[in-house]
């Protein structure tokens, strides 16, 4: 069914030049693709797909998404890589470097799982192999509660996500660069309910990934913000150790948990490097 998809099921943007292996850009929980532009400014000469995950930014709803491929409308991370595997078979790539940040991340080890043959490198920006304790799952079914009651009552999901603020953003951000902060504050007003919902509800229901990694034949870059308190060192550490060939673990200093967004050029800069390896070995290794 996968193969034989011919629409796009995500929305999607093409940015920067028009030839070269692309590079595939998954944005983080409860944001967009918007999240990204600065980063894309650093990256004009690399081909790249920005995409919006179900029930965010542009996407259809999950239960739109889920129906499209066939599957149940169970929230699942599962579903989401499908959908971006469909998109980007539906636009004509067949190997792209993917690059995810913290739900994005999840995201594309769910595609190492089930779409490897698709990845020609694998960045997994502030974000964890491993599934969730009690106390997180808990609190992620409470949050997708609360974005379902106001949802129901029409009020919007912006108060239910505002206190992220001071957790995604990294001490140095919070404390120096108000413009980040408020751009940051207005994305998490504009989350959307259902999106909130459905994705919490995923999160809370995966598993530990670290083998999706595993055997993956193609360069890797682990990548945290060094003032990241959601994606620790170890976590980090965990995945690079796995993602043996030509991987590379790097630390933003002076950034949290939305690095891309809160150091876009050091981040440009290490996704530069993982692309620029990934096209020689798309030249020269047998793929896996
Ligand atoms: C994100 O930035 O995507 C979220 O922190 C993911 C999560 O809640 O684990």
């Amino acid at each position: 069914m996968l193969g034989g998809m011919s629409e796009p099921i995500l929305a999607h943007r093409w940015h920067g030049s028009d030839g070269g292996l692309p590079l595939v850009l998954l944005h983080a929980f409860p944001l967009d693709r918007r999240m990204w532009d600065d980063l894309i400014d650093e990256l004009s000469d690399l081909r790249i797909l920005t995409l919006d995950a179900p029930g965010f930014g542009s996407s259809p709803a999950y239960s739109v998404v889920a129906d499209r491929l066939g599957r149940s409308g169970e929230p699942s991370l599962e579903t989401y890589a499908d959908a971006v595997a469909a998109t980007l078979r539906a636009s004509g790539i067949d190997r792209a470097v993917v690059a995810g940040l913290s739900m994005g991340g999840y995201a594309l080890l769910a595609l190492a799982e089930r779409h490897r043959s698709l990845l020609a490198g694998v960045a997994l920006l502030d974000t964890k192999a491993e599934a969730d304790g009690e106390e997180a799952r808990a609190g992620r079914l409470a949050m997708a509660e609360a974005a379902e009651r106001a949802e129901v009552s029409g009020d919007g999901a912006a108060e239910v996500v505002a206190p992220m603020a001071q957790a995604v953003l990294g001490g140095t951000t919070l404390a120096e660069r108000p413009d980040v902060v408020s751009r940051v504050r207005e994305w998490l007003a504009q989350a959307p309910a259902a999106g909130i919902a459905w994705a919490q509800r995923a999160m809370a229901a995966r598993p530990t990934r670290l083998t999706a990694v595993e055997d993956l034949e193609v360069p890797g870059l682990v990548l945290r913000g060094a003032e990241d308190e959601l994606s620790t060192q170890s976590s980090a550490e965990a995945m690079a150790e796995r993602l043996r060939r030509q991987s590379t673990l790097k630390v933003v200093p002076r950034a949290g948990h939305l690095s891309a967004v809160e150091s876009p050029a050091v981040v440009a800069g290490a996704l530069r490097a993982l692309h620029a390896s990934a096209t020689a070995h798309e030249s020269g290794a047998p793929r896996n």
